[in-house]
């Protein structure tokens, strides 16, 4: 099981458009992928189609049956664990708990460790995580395998990156790969093409980019990935490659 979240501290830089279009490509590759939605906003599950509530809340999740809690999308091998207007309380709930900063991470574990589950079965799980950094963000941090974090080339892109490596310095978190990519790019825009060049330069990011496209606003009026309705768009090839560059990492992490 390989866990990859979409992770910023901003909100609207492309987390959620990113983490629809990447999971739907892992399924789509025949790759059984689960897609938990843990913002309370419930964009994920908005765009999929799924109704975004779970029968007991947050406890509904982590102490029943989570099986029961997994939607199937309208793609095969693509799940949803849908958002939950609860969930904006997940920092009080975790921090009720005997291990506050584990919290995901057990619940994933125990999830794919047992096989006779429907839920064990995930061979790749994204999660699209709301904005801040909080103890949610501390548990993601410790349970995921990689980091994806949106950046749109701005002025204060390089110090929120910056920013961002410093807190995800923590302890137990050793593992953690984090891998910014640039979102959102308008080419059209000197201040983009000039931040983008320094942060390929001076930052490690990834080689994909997604560019600023009217077409990834329209998964709000089609309520589907971008890459299922316009797959030769300029973005939807963006979303490909970008797949493309984290699935050759998976693939060597994996032959480690
Ligand atoms: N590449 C893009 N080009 C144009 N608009 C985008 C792009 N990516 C996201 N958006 C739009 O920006 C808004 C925020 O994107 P979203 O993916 O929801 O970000 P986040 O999850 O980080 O809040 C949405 O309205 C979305 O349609
Ligand atoms: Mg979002």
């Amino acid at each position: 099981m390989y866990i990859t979240a979409l992770f910023s501290i901003k909100g609207g830089v492309g987390k959620t458009s990113t983490a629809v279009n990447l999971a739907y490509l892992s399924a789509a590759s025949g790759v059984r992928t689960l897609l938990w939605d843990l913002d309370p906003q419930a964009a994920s599950s908005f765009y999929l189609r799924v109704d975004a509530s779970i029968k007991g809340g947050i406890e509904g999740v982590f102490e029943k049956n989570t099986d029961k809690r997994i939607k199937g999308t309208d793609y095969p091998n693509f799940d949803l664990l849908p958002s939950d207007w609860s969930y904006r309380n997940l920092d009080l709930y975790f921090h009720a708990q005997k291990k506050p900063k584990q919290q995901i991470r057990r619940f994933l574990q125990e999830f794919s460790g047992n096989e006779r589950t429907y839920a064990g079965a995930y061979e790749h799980i994204f999660i699209d995580c709301p904005p801040g950094f909080t103890l949610l963000s501390e548990n993601i941090l410790r349970a995921a395998d990689d980091l994806l974090v949106p950046i749109i080339p701005t002025t204060l892109s390089l110090r929120t990156l910056d920013q961002l490596l410093e807190m995800t310095a923590l302890p137990k978190c050793n593992h953690l790969r984090i891998l910014p990519f640039l979102s959102m790019v308008d080419g059209r825009k000197r201040l983009h093409r000039d931040t983008m060049t320094q942060l390929q330069t001076q930052r490690r990011v990834l080689r994909s980019y997604i560019p600023y496209s009217s077409d990834v606003e329209k998964m709000g009026l089609r309520r589907e990935p971008l890459v299922a309705y316009a797959p030769r768009s300029a973005a939807g090839h963006a979303f490909k490659l970008l797949w493309s560059e984290l699935q050759n990492r998976v693939a060597t992490l994996k032959q480690k």
